[in-house]
């Protein structure tokens, strides 16, 4: 049965459209059938970070508006055929998308794919909630430091709020020595401070950079990054795969994720 998962968390900035655009990637691979829908209007970016911002023609906003038929706003993506973009608008705000056709479009998509993969803005106005509403999951995003784990209870408890169940935890842009040393929250201190599971985490990598510099995903770039993605690809077809420990080793730590 196909699932619609919404990546979201508090605070901005901590990862959501380079997981949502690596994750989508990871399962395509597979040969799953995966669409990764941008739902952040106005500010859309899952087409540059899989580099189809040169062949977007319609958005879920024409979709909304039946300027278009939603198989013309799909973009292939040319690397995986399993892999399709629905990109946001440009222009406008969450606002201009109501939130029963929303719920129409993620419909299709749940007929037509496996998995529909929905990178929701940052915090908890109304384009989070419109998202949410259509998620039958959610994978929260945080980064290991109060603000972004304080802004996560808020997404929480308004996931709580709309009778949700409760979202699978990734913790992006750790440091592992700083983990090993004491002086980052570990992921699992994370899930614990939030009582939510842990999927994984994903270390700190200029390879994310790289990736997003040339327009290609971090399953494309080498690095701890896209080592740690591809395990979490794995816990999330659930899938048995140990979560590394942060252990000291002469001076060398642990650096996978
Ligand atoms: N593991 C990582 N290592 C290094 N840089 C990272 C990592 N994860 C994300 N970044 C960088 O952090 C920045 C923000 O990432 P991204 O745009 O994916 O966040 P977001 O949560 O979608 O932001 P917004 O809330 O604005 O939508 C980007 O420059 C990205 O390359
Ligand atoms: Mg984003």
């Amino acid at each position: 049965m196909s699932q619609a998962w919404m990546i979201a968390s508090g605070k901005g900035g901590v990862g959501k459209s380079t997981i949502t655009a690596a994750l989508a990637v990871a399962l395509a691979r597979r040969q799953l059938q995966t669409v990764a829908v941008d739902t952040d209007i106005g500010l859309r970016s899952l087409d540059m970070l899989l580099g189809l911002q040169n062949q977007i023609v319609y958005d879920v906003i024409d979709v909304a508006n039946k300027d278009c038929k939603l198989k013309y706003a799909l973009v292939q993506y040319p690397l995986s055929p399993s892999l399709s973009l629905l990109p946001a608008s440009q222009l406008g705000t969450s606002g201009d998308l109501d939130p029963d056709v929303m719920g129409r479009i993620v419909n299709k998509l749940k007929k037509r794919f496996s998995y529909v993969l929905m990178d929701a803005p940052a915090g908890l106005e109304r384009g989070v909630t419109n998202t949410m509403q259509h998620a039958d999951h959610t994978l929260l995003v945080v980064t290991p430091d109060d603000v972004s784990i304080r802004d996560a209870e808020r997404v929480i408890a308004l996931l709580e709020h709309h009778h949700k169940p409760r979202p699978m935890l990734l913790v992006n842009r750790v440091i592992p020595a700083m983990v090993a040393d004491g002086e980052m929250y570990s992921p699992q201190t994370v899930a614990n401070a939030l009582d939510i599971p842990l999927l994984g985490f994903v270390p700190e990598d200029r390879a994310v950079l790289t990736a997003l510099q040339r327009h290609h995903t971090v399953m494309d770039e080498e690095g701890p990054a896209r080592d740690a993605l591809t395990r979490i690809s794995q816990r999330f077809l659930g899938e048995y795969v140990p979560m590394p420990a942060f252990t000291r080793r002469r001076g060398w730590f642990g650096r996978r994720g």
